[in-house]
């Protein structure tokens, strides 16, 4: 073992933050106003107790589990997420690490590498796009993706455009030429393990959106790709039953965080859903995704694949995410810590350490499999959730 290896997902934090330029790291650690929704979705889990037993736990372990049609060898997927410039091998980093561990992945539509690329590293990846553009430009992304070889799509919808953050957002260049390479000289300057991580490849991060281009036409830049998207009507769920149904195949809704909505988009079409805050990245104040996954995995049962994220940082909390109704979980922020340690080996490192995890909860709660995890195995302290909705929207 090289000692680039880290133990936990935090010592992995850490090295990320000494690693990458400011501006990088505060991209990735992102959160929205004050950043209270960013932080509940990991101190959330620290609320939730463990209750173990001593003696007369079964010697193996099952933690594998089919999600949207894929099977994972445990819980975790690969959430997506925009990685520009966190490291040159970016998203084919993650896929090949992801494929080498048995673990599907989402490609974001603002990713840095295409689709094809992804897709040939690990065949089982979920395209995910947000609802941007027309119709025809949405089915045109999902055609090429399916041709790629994604076997599902992951349709994003909680976002808000809330640009503002209390300690100031980092400035995203549009293009890496002159202008930005000089602006960023000093704080790339200050970091020479990624200089030369990106020196070794004789390229720089070039920021365009590969997957938003449609039909061989160029490839946008991040600000021409979210212009398009921000000036998109949101979707009704008529929509979204539309872009269901034009995929034709493992449809996800992420960003569900009403039980009312949950039913909405299992009526819609959906194959699964993610209850998530999107780490926190839209409006803040909105309590951790954790507090509202009992409601939710109530409200649909067995009709829909109930998937979590935002603030898994550790195997115990995919278990308790597990026992809380969740089938699996999804990551971001862990995993963009690993690959911009250690690329993919760093990705690779991050799923060893959430098995290893789930293993050792596993073994302490005594349990042999997944379905035998309930909130029993917890202990959940009062006010834990919020009043759950009494108003139902549809
Ligand atoms: C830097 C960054 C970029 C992201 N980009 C996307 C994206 O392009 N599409 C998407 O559906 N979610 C995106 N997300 C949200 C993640 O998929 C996921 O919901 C979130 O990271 C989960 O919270 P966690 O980081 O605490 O694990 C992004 C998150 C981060 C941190």
């Amino acid at each position: 073992m090289s000692n680039d290896w880290f133990e936990s997902i935090a010592v992995a934090q850490e090295r990320a933050k000494k690693r990458l330029p400011a501006s990088v790291y505060g991209a990735i650690m992102g959160g929205t106003d004050a950043g209270i929704s960013r932080a509940d979705n990991v101190d959330a889990f620290g609320e939730l107790g463990i209750r173990p037993l001593t003696a007369g736990q079964p010697p193996e372990r099952d933690m594998s589990v089919t999600v949207m049609g894929q099977p994972s060898s445990m819980p975790v997927l690969i959430s997506p997420t925009g990685v520009q410039a966190v490291h040159p091998d970016g998203e084919v980093a993650v896929a090949r690490a992801s494929a080498a561990r048995g673990v599907p992945m989402g490609l974001s539509s603002f990713g840095s590498k295409p689709i094809e690329e992804v897709a040939a590293a690990n065949p089982q990846t979920f395209f995910q796009i947000y609802w941007a553009g027309d119709r025809d430009s949405m089915v045109a992304r999902c055609e090429r993706a399916k041709a790629a070889g994604a076997v599902g799509l992951i349709l994003t919808l909680d976002w808000s455009f809330v640009h503002s953050r209390d300690w100031g957002s980092p400035a995203i260049p549009d293009s890496m030429g002159l202008k930005t390479m000089i602006t960023h000289a000093p704080e790339v300057l200050r970091r020479p393990g990624y200089l030369m991580s990106w020196l070794r490849t004789f390229q720089l991060p070039t920021l365009g959106v590969p997957n938003f281009a449609v039909d061989d036409g160029p490839v946008p830049g991040f600000f021409e790709a979210y212009g398009t998207w921000m000036g998109t009507r949101p979707p009704t769920w008529e929509d979204v039953a539309w872009l269901a149904e034009a995929w034709g195949g493992p449809f996800m809704v992420k960003g569900i965080y009403r039980a009312d909505e949950a039913r909405r988009a299992r009526d819609a079409g959906a194959t699964a859903i993610s209850v998530s805050t999107h780490g926190g990245n839209n409006l803040d104040t909105v309590p951790a995704a954790i507090r509202v996954l009992p409601e939710i995995a109530e409200a649909v049962g067995d009709d829909i694949e109930v998937v979590l994220d935002s603030g898994i940082r550790r195997g115990s909390d995919v278990v308790k995410a597990v026992a809380l109704g969740a089938k699996a979980v999804m990551i971001g922020r862990a995993y963009l810590f690993g690959l911009a340690v250690n690329g993919q080996a760093g990705v690779e490192n991050v799923l060893d350490v959430m098995r290893m995890g789930i293993d050792s909860t596993m073994l302490g709660l005594g349990k042999s499999s997944l379905a035998e995890l309930g909130p029993e195995d917890l202990i959940i302290p009062d006010g834990f959730s919020p009043p759950r909705l009494d108003s139902p929207i549809g």
